[in-house]
């Protein structure tokens, strides 16, 4: 079953189309993702895919359904979890009210799930009661992807969490998500430009140009370097 499919999507900002036409699927239980350089429209896209950015043309579907119409915190309900570029936790609040945060926005479950997303990140429970500014950069990213887990989402949107973390905390955040695949039938969809994590995780990738997708990868082409600095490196 495909659990996304983004069928032909134009969105952007004012009067500029940023995404051109963007179709792209994702089967249950992989990891996709999409790479390309700064500036071709890979956080524009997610954006639209979690709504924060209406399309303008073309439909997502999320598990088979129409959720163009719907607005993010819709989507978020219904099972995307979304993390953004960047991180955008909340500095001055503790390590729980961020997670808490976290699940205001998805109410799809009776109760959150904070012991399954200590299992993902043991570190935060010993960090409860700490402000999240007080983190480190990769520490906050985890904190980040652990508030959107809390809801427990279907697919899971990551917009680039390498981005300002140090090599060993990439590489945790690698085998946090080896170990969300084997575990459970979360979906992911990676945006990514770090070669060792795209290696690590990626079942497939599209690659992305001016606000199009200009070709797919797979692992055996993502784990051939030049081929990815092709579509990545300036
Ligand atoms: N809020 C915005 N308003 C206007 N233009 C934007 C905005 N955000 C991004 N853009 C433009 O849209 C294009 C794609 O940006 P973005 O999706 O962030 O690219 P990427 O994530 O691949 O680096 C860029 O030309 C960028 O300048
Ligand atoms: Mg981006």
């Amino acid at each position: 079953m495909n659990i996304l499919e983004v069928d032909n999507l134009i969105a952007g900002y004012q009067t500029a189309n940023v995404l051109r036409g963007v179709s792209i699927t994702l089967t249950k239980g992989e990891i996709v993702s999409v790479i390309g350089r700064n500036g071709v429209g890979k956080t524009t896209l997610v954006r639209a895919i979690i709504g924060l950015l209406r399309a303008r043309s073309g439909r997502v579907l999320f598990a088979g359904n129409d959720v163009t119409g719907d607005s993010a915190d819709v989507r978020a309900k219904k099972g995307i979890g979304y993390v953004p570029q960047g991180r955008e936790i909340f500095a001055d609040l503790t390590v729980q009210e961020n997670l808490r945060m976290g699940g205001f926005i998805g109410t799809r479950r009776s109760r959150l799930n904070f012991e399954s997303v200590f299992e993902y990140f043991p570190f935060l429970k010993d960090r409860i009661h700490q402000r999240g500014g007080t983190l480190s950069g990769g520490q906050q990213e985890m904190l980040a992807i652990a508030r959107a887990l809390i809801n427990q989402p279907e697919l899971l949107l990551l917009d680039e969490p390498s981005d300002g973390v140090q090599p060993s905390i990439v590489e945790e955040i690698g085998q946090f998500l080896l170990h969300l695949k084997e575990s459970s039938d979360v979906s992911v969809l990676l945006v990514e430009q770090n070669f060792d994590l795209l290696q690590t995780v990626s079942d497939r990738a599209y690659a992305m140009e001016k606000g199009a997708v200009a070709g797919q990868l797979t692992v055996s082409d993502i784990n051939n370097d030049d081929v990815l600095a092709a579509h990545i490196a300036v």
